[in-house]
């Protein structure tokens, strides 16, 4: 039965992994969420989900190394040993990045230096730890493929052409996630073990909701010609369940042989983020 490990199952898009994953019954989905109780009590509202056995919920904050050391066994005693998939999928979006540039964040350094210390802390430094305590798992399983969901927003060449300027400390620690996926994959690829960022589009979560509408108008000016030029077809945000349903096929055919060991890849399975 292939195993699955999702991290952030809570909402959002994790929530959708675990939906979808664990819509076949032969897979075993264990999600990793920090607040335990919270969790469960959702799934067992869930018309869809609740009463799928194959579902197992275990706690952790990525942040706490303790934790994810305890994840690790309760992991194995659900699987027999063994992982098979890894969707690092928790994630912290900061919101004081998210509608403007570096050099206007410039006169809140004490905010700065706080906001990036968080990002990095979830985003960077907990999927290191997490995948260090993991890969042995990883090891005895079949498939062998570690997915970190990543953002668009993290690739250069995009950040440069197009001068996107949003969300810089976000994307930083993004980028930085695609490092260590390319390191991990540098040492672990004789092993035949895949390590891949993976970008899920824009999705609707609910954060523009929580936006002013100043903060919304930043969004327009940037995006409003930025999308006209780069993906004319774009027809907004995606739901989380359309993102994931073409995130799934893209995991499914990733592989070494492929070409995609430690790449950064979109919901396409190309280098087109939107
Ligand atoms: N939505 C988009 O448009 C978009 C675009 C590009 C990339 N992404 C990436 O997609 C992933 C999922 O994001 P989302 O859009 O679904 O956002 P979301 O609704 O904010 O979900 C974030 C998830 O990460 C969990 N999380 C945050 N900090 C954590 C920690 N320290 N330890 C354990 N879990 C933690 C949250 O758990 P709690 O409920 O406990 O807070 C939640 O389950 C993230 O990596 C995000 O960067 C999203």
């Amino acid at each position: 039965m292939p195993s699955y490990l999702i991290t952030g199952v809570s909402r959002g898009i994790g929530y959708e992994f675990l939906r979808q994953y664990s819509s076949d019954a032969n897979n075993i989905v264990v999600g990793l969420v920090r607040n335990k109780d919270a969790t469960n009590k959702k799934l067992s509202e869930d018309p869809d989900l609740k009463g799928r056995s194959n579902i197992h919920i275990i706690a952790a904050d990525v942040t706490d190394y303790a934790a994810l050391q305890n994840a690790v066994s309760a992991t194995a005693k659900i699987t027999g040993g063994s992982l098979d998939y890894i969707i690092a999928n928790a994630g912290l979006i900061s919101q004081f990045d998210q509608y403007d540039p570096i050099g206007d964040l410039g006169a809140q350094p004490d905010q700065i230096t706080k906001e990036m210390r968080d990002l990095f802390d979830v985003n960077v430094i907990g999927n290191v730890h997490l995948f260090n305590l993991f890969v042995p798992l990883i090891q005895k399983g079949q498939a062998k493929k570690v997915i970190a969901i990543t953002s668009g927003y993290s690739d250069v060449e995009t950040t440069r052409t197009w001068d996107m300027l949003l969300a810089p400390l976000y994307s930083t620690s993004k980028a930085a996630l695609n490092m260590v996926i390319a390191k991990f994959s540098a040492q672990f690829k004789k092993d035949g073990i895949l390590f891949l960022g993976l970008a899920p589009g824009i999705v609707d979560v609910g954060y523009d909701d929580k936006a002013t509408p100043e903060q919304l108008q930043k969004v327009a000016a940037v995006f409003g010609e930025f999308l006209s030029k780069y993906a004319p077809d774009f027809k907004g945000p995606s739901t989380p369940e359309q993102s994931v349903a073409l995130m799934r096929p893209v995991i499914a055919n990733a592989s070494i042989e492929n070409g995609n060991a430690g790449d950064f890849i979109s919901q396409f399975g190309n280098k087109q983020w939107l």
